[in-house]
């Protein structure tokens, strides 16, 4: 099936991706994790996304689903969901060059009442080839906008 024309740019994505991340922020102690996506398209003007980590040990960490919508010119809009009791809303850009896909986005967020107070967070997904680089940055807990995840992943299954 044809992607939509306004997602037709993030066709790099589509597919599973597996690798490992690390995560900092100011108030917690680093840690590093196992992480998986999928993104995947109806023909719709969206792409879909489903994320789940795991420690080193196996144990299931953060997880979140989403969608990217595309709403022309390489225009693109993130809404999330996050069991940590948020959800983020927000837009960006996905723009390709010399082969490499990069997409940035930019989000308000909401939390629901005894979630940690989350402000903002800021996402950069990049694929050149078959590897994905995710870089995520967040406002939370009373900090300046600060560094959180970065992970490298491979691609596992091709889009079908
Ligand atoms: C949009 C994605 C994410 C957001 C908004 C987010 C947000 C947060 C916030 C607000 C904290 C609390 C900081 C504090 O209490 O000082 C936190 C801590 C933490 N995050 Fe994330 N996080 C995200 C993704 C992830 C992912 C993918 C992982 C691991 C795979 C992860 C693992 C952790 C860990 C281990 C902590 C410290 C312990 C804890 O509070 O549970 N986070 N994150």
């Amino acid at each position: 099936m044809d992607l939509h024309p306004n997602v037709a740019s993030l066709a790099p994505l589509l597919g599973t991706w597996r690798g490992k991340g690390r995560g900092e922020y100011p108030t917690i102690t680093s840690f590093e994790y196992a992480d998986e996506w999928t993104f995947s398209h109806s023909g719709k003007p969206f792409v879909s996304f489903v994320q789940s980590t795991r420690s080193a040990e196996g144990k299931p960490m953060h997880t979140e689903s989403g969608y990217l919508r595309g709403t022309g010119d390489g225009a693109i809009e993130i809404v999330a969901a996050l069991p940590t009791g948020q959800v983020e809303i927000g837009g960006g850009r996905a723009d390709e060059a010399a082969g490499v896909l990069t997409l940035t986005t930019d989000a308000s967020v909401t939390n629901t009442p005894t979630a940690k107070t989350v402000e903002r967070v800021t996402r950069s997904y990049r694929v050149e080839g078959d590897v994905l680089d995710i870089d995520l940055a967040m406002a939370a807990v009373g900090q300046e906008l600060g560094h959180h995840l970065a992970s490298r992943l491979t691609r596992d299954t091709m889009p079908t």
